[in-house]
C-alpha cells in the first residue's frame, strides 16, 4: 500500500498556493503593477498618461513591440490593422450556427477558436512571421467579431467594417448602424470608447492572461489560446464583473437602498458581493477606475444625462462603502469595472456587451504576453502541482460486494 504522506516527504519541497497569490509563473517586461501604491505601468508608461495622451492602437504597438512608435511606424501599424478588419465571408455561417439569442461572449469563444480553422496560414507558432500575422489578425478582427456577435444576438444584419474610420469609431458603427439608418459616430463618444479599450489593454498575469499562457505552453495555436482567455474572462469575478456591476446598480435602484446592500455584502452567510469592488492586487485604489470615473462624467455630460439614476447610485455607493470600516479594513476600493458599465450603458450598449468589449480590448494584452512567452528560451509546459487529500491506495471491490 502506498503511503501518500511518505511520497510527499520524498517529493522534496513544493509550495501550496491556492489562487497563486504569491507565486510568479513567469518573468515579463510588459506591465508593472504596484497594488499598494495604485500604480500601473505599460512598458514603463503610467496608465493615466496613456489613457489621456495616447490612443488604443498606439498602446497596442507599445505593448506588442516594447517602445512607443515613431509617426511612420504608427501609420504603418494602423494601416496593417485596418487592412485585416474583415473576416472570411464563410465565417458568417459559423455565427449563424448559434442559437439566435446567444450571449455574445458564448459566440466569441466559439468564433475566435474557429479562426484556427479559417486562417491555417497563421497557426504555426514556430514561424515568427506567422506569429506576427496571427497577432495582427486577432487585434484587427476582434471588433468585427464582437460587433457581429452583438448584431446576431439582437437579430440585426451584420455591418461590415469601414476602413476609413479609426478603430473605436469603426466598432461603434458596426454595433449601432442599421440598414435604414447610418450611425453617425460622435467623436467624443469614440474617444471615450478608445479610452475604455486603452484602460483594459493589459493587466499582467490576471486569470485570463494566465489561462492564455497556460494554454500556449502546450504549443496550442494562437486562436485556440485566445479563445481560452475569453472563456476565463467571462466569469463574474473577472471580466464578467462589469455586467454584474451595472445589473447590481440597477437592482439597488435608489440611494436609500444602499445600506441594505452594504449589509448583505458584509454578511458572511450571504454569497452576495459588491460587484466592481475589490481587486486581487490593488489594495489602495485602481488607477484605471480614476480615469474611468472622469470619463463617465464627461460622457454623461455630453449626452445631457448627468442625473442618470444609475450614476447617482454608483457615486453614493462608492461614498458609503469607502466610509464603511469593513471595506476600509479589507482594502476594498472600486475597480475598473465600477464605472465602465455606466459609460457603456449611456452609449447604448446592453449589459451583455460589456464583457465582449473587455475581451476585444484585452486581446492585445493576451497576444503580447503570448508572443513574449514563445520568445522565452526557458519555456516549459505549465503544470501546477497539487496537494492530494483523497483516499490512500485500495483494492478494487467487485460490484456485488459494495
Ligand atoms: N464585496 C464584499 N466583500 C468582499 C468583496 C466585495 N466585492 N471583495 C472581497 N471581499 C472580502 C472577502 O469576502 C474576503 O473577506 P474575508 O477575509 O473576511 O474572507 C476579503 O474581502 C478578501 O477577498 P478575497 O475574495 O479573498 O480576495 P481576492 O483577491 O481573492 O478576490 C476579487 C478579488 C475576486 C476581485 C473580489 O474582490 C471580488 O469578488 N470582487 C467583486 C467582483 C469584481 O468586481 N471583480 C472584478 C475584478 S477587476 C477585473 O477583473 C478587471
Amino acid at each position: 500500500v502506498i503511503d501518500i504522506r511518505k511520497l510527499y516527504a520524498q517529493a522534496g519541497v513544493f509550495t501550496y498556493d491556492p489562487g497563486f497569490t504569491s507565486t510568479a509563473s513567469c518573468d515579463s517586461t510588459i506591465t508593472y503593477i504596484d497594488g499598494e501604491a495604485g500604480v500601473l505601468l505599460h512598458r514603463g508608461y503610467p496608465i493615466g498618461q496613456l489613457a489621456k495622451e495616447s490612443h488604443y492602437l498606439e498602446v497596442c504597438y507599445l505593448l506588442l513591440y516594447g517602445e512607443l512608435p515613431s509617426a511612420a511606424q504608427l501609420e504603418e501599424f494602423e494601416t496593417l490593422v485596418t487592412r485585416h478588419t474583415m473576416i472570411h465571408e464563410q465565417m458568417h455561417n459559423f455565427f449563424r450556427g448559434f442559437r439566435r439569442d446567444a450571449h455574445p461572449m458564448a459566440t466569441m469563444v466559439g468564433v475566435v477558436g474557429a479562426m484556427s480553422a479559417f486562417y491555417h496560414d497563421s497557426t504555426d507558432i514556430n514561424d515568427e512571421h506567422q506569429r506576427e500575422v496571427a497577432s495582427i489578425r486577432l487585434i484587427a478582427k476582434m471588433p468585427t467579431i464582437a460587433a457581429m456577435a452583438y448584431k446576431y444576438s439582437i437579430g440585426q444584419p451584420f455591418v461590415y467594417p469601414r476602413n476609413d474610420l479609426d478603430y473605436a469609431s469603426n466598432f461603434l458603427r458596426m454595433c449601432f448602424s442599421v440598414p435604414a439608418e447610418e450611425y453617425e459616430v460622435n467623436p467624443i463618444l469614440a474617444r471615450a470608447m478608445d479610452r475604455i479599450f486603452t484602460l483594459h489593454a493589459d493587466h499582467e498575469q490576471n486569470a485570463s492572461t494566465s489561462t492564455v499562457r497556460l494554454a500556449s505552453s502546450s504549443g496550442a495555436n494562437p486562436f485556440a489560446c485566445i479563445a481560452a482567455g475569453i472563456a476565463c474572462l467571462w466569469g463574474p469575478a473577472h471580466g464578467g464583473a462589469n455586467q454584474a456591476c451595472l445589473e447590481m446598480l440597477r437592482e439597488i435602484g435608489t440611494p436609500d437602498r444602499i445600506p441594505e446592500f452594504i449589509e448583505r455584502a458584509k454578511d458572511k452567510n450571504d454569497p452576495f458581493r459588491l460587484m466592481g469592488f475589490g481587486h486581487r492586487v490593488y489594495k489602495n485604489f485602481d488607477p484605471r477606475a480614476k480615469v474611468m470615473k472622469e470619463s463617465a462624467d464627461e460622457v454623461l455630460e455630453l449626452l445631457g444625462i448627468e442625473n442618470n439614476p444609475t450614476l447617482q447610485v454608483a457615486k453614493e455607493l462608492e461614498r458609503v462603502a469607502l466610509e464603511d470600516p469593513y471595506f476600509a479594513e479589507k482594502k476594498l476600493y472600486p475597480n475598473v469595472d465600477f464605472y465602465s458599465g455606466i459609460i457603456l450603458d449611456a452609449m447604448g450598449f446592453p449589459t451583455s456587451m460589456f464583457t465582449p468589449i473587455f475581451a476585444l480590448a484585452r486581446t492585445v494584452g493576451w497576444v503580447s504576453q503570448w508572443k513574449e512567452q514563445l520568445a522565452d528560451p526557458q519555456l516549459k509546459i505549465g503544470r501546477p502541482r497539487q496537494l492530494y487529500l483523497g483516499a490512500a491506495q485500495r483494492d478494487y471491490v467487485d460490484i456485488e460486494q459494495r
